[in-house]
Parts: C-alpha cells; sequence; structure tokens
C-alpha cells in the first residue's frame, strides 16, 4: 500500500500540531499521536534540546530550546556570518531561527518557514518573549516556498525534508531561493538501506521522521539534480536500526 501526499502531509501536520500543544500546555495533551515515535522522543544525544548542549542559560527561550525537534544542530556547520539572510525549512518553536539570528546580527534577516498553524503560533510567541526583531515566521510549505528567487544566503533545516513526500521538489525550491554560491546547512534523518513501499506506508513513523527518509545517496543525487554542488552528506550519531542522522552540505 502506497500513501498519497496529501495523508502524508495530514499525518504529519497532525503530529507536529498536537507536540506544539503539548509544550504550550502539557497538561492538556495530546490523544493517540502523542504516542506516535518522534525525531527526538527521549532526547537521547544528539536529538532535541540535547544537540545544542553548548548554549548558554538565556542565549534562546526556554520554550525555544523545550520545543527542539530536531536531530542535529544546522546553525552549528552553517557558518553563518553577520548581514547574510537565511531561511530555516520546517522552523518548528524557532530554536534555530533565534540562534540563526543571533549570528547574522541586527543587519541580518532570518525566515522560519513552517505549515502547521500551532507551531507557528508557539514560534511567534517565543518570538515576542525574547524580543527578536530580526525575524519573521512564515507560514507555507517547503515544497512551494513562497518567497522570491535568489533571496537568501543560506539554507538551514533540522529534521524536516525527511518528512516531505516531494523531496525533489524540496531540493528545487532551496535551490531557487539561494542566491547564486549560497550555502545550504541541514541536519536530516538518512536512510542506511533503501525503504520498501511497506515500511512507507507507515504513516507514524513516517512522522516520526523514519518512514520518509532517503539514503545518503539518493539525498546527494536528488540535490545534484536540483543544481546544487559540493554535495556533503556525514552520518553524525544512530537514529536507530534503519537510519541515522547525518548533516548535510551543499553550494547553490
Ligand atoms: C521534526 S519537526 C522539526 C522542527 C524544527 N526544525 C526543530 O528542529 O525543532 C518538523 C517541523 O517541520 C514542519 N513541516 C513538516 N513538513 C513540512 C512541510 N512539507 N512544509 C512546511 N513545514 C513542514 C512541521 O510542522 C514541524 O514544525
Amino acid at each position: 500500500m502506497t500513501r498519497s501526499a496529501d495523508e502524508i502531509k495530514e499525518a504529519v501536520r497532525d503530529r507536529y500540531a498536537r507536540a506544539a500543544r503539548q509544550v504550550r500546555s502539557p497538561s492538556d495533551c495530546c490523544g493517540p499521536a502523542a504516542a506516535a515515535p518522534d525525531c527526538c522522543a527521549d532526547d537521547p544525544a544528539g536529538f532535541g534540546a540535547a544537540a545544542y548542549q553548548d548554549l548558554t542559560p538565556g542565549e534562546v527561550p526556554d520554550a525555544a530550546r523545550l520545543a527542539s525537534l530536531g536531530c542535529g544542530n544546522p546553525t552549528a556547520i552553517a557558518g553563518l556570518q553577520p548581514g547574510q539572510r537565511v531561511l530555516d525549512l520546517g522552523s518548528g518553536g524557532g530554536l534555530d531561527v533565534f540562534l540563526a539570528a543571533r549570528q547574522v546580527g541586527p543587519t541580518g534577516f532570518v525566515y522560519g518557514l513552517d505549515m502547521t498553524d500551532e507551531m507557528l503560533d508557539l514560534a511567534r510567541a517565543n518570538q515576542q518573549a525574547a524580543g527578536v526583531s530580526n525575524v519573521a515566521f512564515v507560514k507555507g510549505e517547503i515544497e512551494a516556498v513562497p518567497l522570491p528567487d535568489a533571496c537568501v544566503d543560506v539554507v538551514i533545516s533540522n529534521c524536516v525534508i525527511n518528512l516531505s513526500a516531494d523531496k525533489p521538489a524540496v531540493f528545487r525550491e532551496a535551490h531557487r531561493v539561494l542566491a547564486p554560491g549560497g550555502r545550504l546547512a541541514v541536519s536530516d534523518i538518512v536512510a542506511l538501506h533503501a525503504l520498501s513501499d511497506e515500511e512507507r506506508a507507515d504513516l507514524a513513523s513516517w512522522a516520526g521522521c523514519i518512514a520518509g527518509a532517503i539514503t545518503a545517496e539518493e539525498y546527494s543525487s536528488g540535490l545534484a539534480a536540483a543544481g546544487f554542488r559540493d554535495i556533503a552528506v556525514t552520518p553524525t550519531h544512530p537514529a536507530g536500526p534503519t537510519a541515522v542522522s547525518a548533516r548535510i552540505t551543499a553550494t547553490a
């Protein structure tokens, strides 16, 4: 059985709407999907807030750190410079957006893009609490980014691209919005083997960042097909029996 892109998107949106609600009201949560596997359910080393152990207290809002559902720290590999424009694909509670905003400083700007209203509400509440002005959280899908061509210098993303049912569109859009020579710096889950249709049909596993993962070879060839060069996919830490976390870098 294969799942449609719409079915997958709804399962993903539902999972992360619940996750955002859980952060905002821990006692009011969350029904069956809360028991689904999550990208960082138990916060083992390298996942969720545990990937940010070097942060000093107060550097970012606590709520943003606690809402982290990533599988690495893309801001640690992006080499951000003051004045740069950055886009975070699937920005969730906003942790990487706030870290990037500090690195690019007041002359830079960071967009956080997410399709889930509850996550956008959480991120905007975190922004207000932190008083950060050089960021904007934008509603939209990473397969059709609502920003103009060549409008950013760096695209980051943390444990999101694996969730997309249309990865070629995501890679094309990342390339389109990057200025020529711009950099892609992503943390994501990479599969250790090509998954079967049966494995891919498990929606809870897809929303938990496993069933949608592609192999390192598929990641590299997908990025190359979209026009990226200097592509590197580097495993960082295990993510269960069928997958690893990886950092992925490329140049537009
Ligand atoms: C695993 S969470 C990661 C959030 C954040 N990057 C972090 O590290 O905490 C996935 C996020 O990506 C968003 N997302 C998933 N698929 C998306 C898509 N196709 N377009 C836009 N946002 C998407 C979800 O709403 C959710 O906020």
